[in-house]
């Protein structure tokens, strides 16, 4: 990883290969929303997370059933208090229970909207619907990635595949951890720090995502992210962002983006 190989040079004659080009060939749908079918697939492949117990991630929908699903607000995949050292129980219960319950609330009007407009044919409110399903079904996604970002089990040093993704492409884990955490601490307002793989280079890259839906690199599969919006940490560590993003590594849960990289990257 991390060369400058062409695209003809891949591994054109993979299936799945083939498959996440013809994702970005075919398609402009923003780079987060793309990425739900990976943390879908990752989660359905990875153990249920020690402690987790009832908070077992919802089950992926039905064959057959494409489309005819509401979208569903995650559970936690740890206790409220279980990231105390780092994140009150207070801020995890606001920021899950009312800021992404939010977003998985205005994901399903506007795809309702939508609905009702393809029925009616009245496709004048298509900017707002667009927009309204794009912010929202980014802010969906990224906090479904955020939760399983972090571990009461975290930190330390990745290890395996991912450990060598991210030598090769950011030269070393340390030069990495710096550039995710200028990324997060320099986004504008409100943002994420997100880690992805990005297919078409076979690289590992850093991407800080302005609200939710702004990526600006199409096609990228996310592996982790920090939350940098104010709701994420501003209870305990008021305008001290810089702060909250260097100890987001204490908690940093390497094996979960590894389970997304294996599950995004063929081998
Ligand atoms: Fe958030």
């Amino acid at each position: 990883m991390g060369d400058d190989r062409e695209l003809d040079s891949m591994d054109v004659k993979n299936p799945e290969r083939r498959r996440l080009l013809g994702l970005m060939a075919g398609t402009a749908i923003a780079a987060p929303v793309l990425g739900l079918g990976a943390i879908a697939s990752a989660e359905k492949a990875a153990p249920p997370p020690a402690g987790a117990g009832k908070n077992a991630p919802p089950p992926a929908a039905a064959p057959g059933t494409m489309g005819q699903k509401e979208y569903t607000l995650p559970p936690l995949p740890y206790a409220y208090e279980a990231l105390d050292g780092y994140l009150s129980a207070e801020i995890l219960h606001l920021h899950h229970d009312v800021h992404h319950a939010a977003y998985v609330k205005g994901l399903n009007t506007a795809a309702a909207g939508l609905a009702d407009a393809r029925k009616k044919g009245d496709f004048a409110q298509i900017k707002a619907l667009e927009r309204a399903m794009e912010f929202n079904g980014s802010g969906h996604v990224l906090h479904s990635l955020y939760w399983n970002s972090m571990s009461p089990q975290g930190g330390g040093q990745p290890t395996g595949v991912l450990k060598t993704a991210i030598e090769a492409s950011f030269g070393s884990v340390d030069a990495f951890r710096g550039q995710f955490a200028a990324a997060a601490k320099a986004a504008e307002a409100s943002a994420w720090g997100v880690l992805a793989y990005e297919p078409l280079g076979d690289r590992l890259v850093v991407v800080a995502a302005e609200n939710h839906q702004n990526m600006g690199f199409q096609g990228v599969q996310p592996l982790l992210c920090c939350d940098v919006w104010e709701h994420a940490y501003y209870l305990r560590y008021k305008a001290d962002r810089a702060s909250y993003v260097d100890r987001f590594f204490d908690v940093i849960n390497w094996g979960s983006a590894e389970q997304r990289l294996r599950a995004v990257r063929p081998a």
